[in-house]
């Protein structure tokens, strides 16, 4: 087990899907293996600065702690918790004009002297922010804040099932374009049915020549943890209609007990609420000290 202590934070913006799942989640989950001491956000503050509707937010909260927890957080080997419920027990608040949010992550990340930050390749600058802020801090105080490094998640994007040129995404308007944790086995049958492919039939991976099957293939790859090379040679002689059965076999294999779990969990809210609230003391038990060191040194 590593040393150090892993940030990272997620949107509730809803029920996470399958590139989510496959670019950030599943690593969140294997990180609680690694690393001795792990935190994750449900971030939901950014969103006060925007008009939002309290009680679809209280919902994109649940939906979003119960995929976490069906995922495979783990509430004993983790701290998951929400950021608002977090920081409404410190008494200093920021301006809302500090709630967007690069800045409000870059604060979290440092609030719990976090060491490794999980992100995606398109994430990097925000991580940078904090970095720059740990140097700036320790400069003018004295050395408080270790530099947070980035963990990069290796997986190649999934694509959007119906425009492979573009990635799979929560707001893509084209409703078979996505795959939610809580999708049936036959919405993802029927989904995968219909992925956009080309005129030809065999199955190779080719992501700029035929990025259609290609991200049938990776995503075939990275549901079944086969490498690409394998599940090629393995579709060997299948045509593209008759593999995209295959791949939306091996899909719903694996999202399937994700599924009915987000399902029980949801049933019971106050289970949720629970450890919502206990990760939010936890989370509150590492800040505090951090805070207080941050005011005595700055001197407010
Ligand atoms: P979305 O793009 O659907 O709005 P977010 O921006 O909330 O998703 O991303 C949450 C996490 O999921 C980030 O770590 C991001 O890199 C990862 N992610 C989002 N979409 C994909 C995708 N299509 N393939 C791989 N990882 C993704
Ligand atoms: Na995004």
């Amino acid at each position: 087990c590593h040393e150090g202590r892993v940030f990272s934070g997620i949107q509730p913006t809803g029920i996470p899907h399958l590139g989510n799942y496959l670019g950030a989640l599943e690593s969140w989950v294997a990180i609680q293996d690694d690393y001795s001491s792990v935190l994750y956000s449900i971030v939901d503050l950014h969103s006060i600065t925007q008009p939002q509707n309290s009680e679809l937010l209280r919902n994109n909260i649940v939906d979003m702690a119960a995929s976490l927890l069906a995922c495979g957080i783990d509430p004993t080997r983790s701290i998951l918790f929400q950021q608002s419920l977090m920081k409404s027990m410190q008494k200093n608040e920021g301006s809302v004009g500090l709630y967007t949010y690069p800045v409000l992550q870059a604060a979290d990340i440092l609030l719990y002297k976090s060491t490794y930050v999980p992100v995606g390749e398109d994430q990097i600058q925000h991580l940078e922010l904090a970095q720059d802020l740990a140097r700036i801090f320790n400069n003018k105080y004295g050395e408080l804040f270790p530099e947070p490094c980035a963990l990069l998640s290796s997986t190649r994007k999934v694509k959007s099932l119906r425009d492979p040129a573009s990635k799979m995404s929560k707001s893509d308007p084209q409703t078979l374009a996505t795959i939610f944790l809580t999708d049936t086995p036959d919405d993802i049958v029927f989904k995968i049915r219909r992925a956009v492919t080309d005129f030809t039939s065999e199955v190779t991976f080719d992501p700029v020549g035929r990025p259609g099957v290609a991200n049938l293939v990776s995503i075939h790859a990275a549901v079944t943890g086969q490498a690409v090379e394998d599940v090629v040679r393995l579709a060997n002689g299948l045509d593209t209609g008759k593999y995209k059965t295959v791949v939306a076999e091996a899909v719903v294999q694996r999202l399937e007990p994700i599924r009915q779990e987000i399902q029980r969990l949801k049933a019971d809210k106050c289970h949720l609420e629970k450890v919502l609230a206990e990760g939010a003391e936890k989370a509150r038990s590492l800040a505090a000290p951090v805070m207080q060191e941050v005011r005595k040194r700055v001197g407010f």
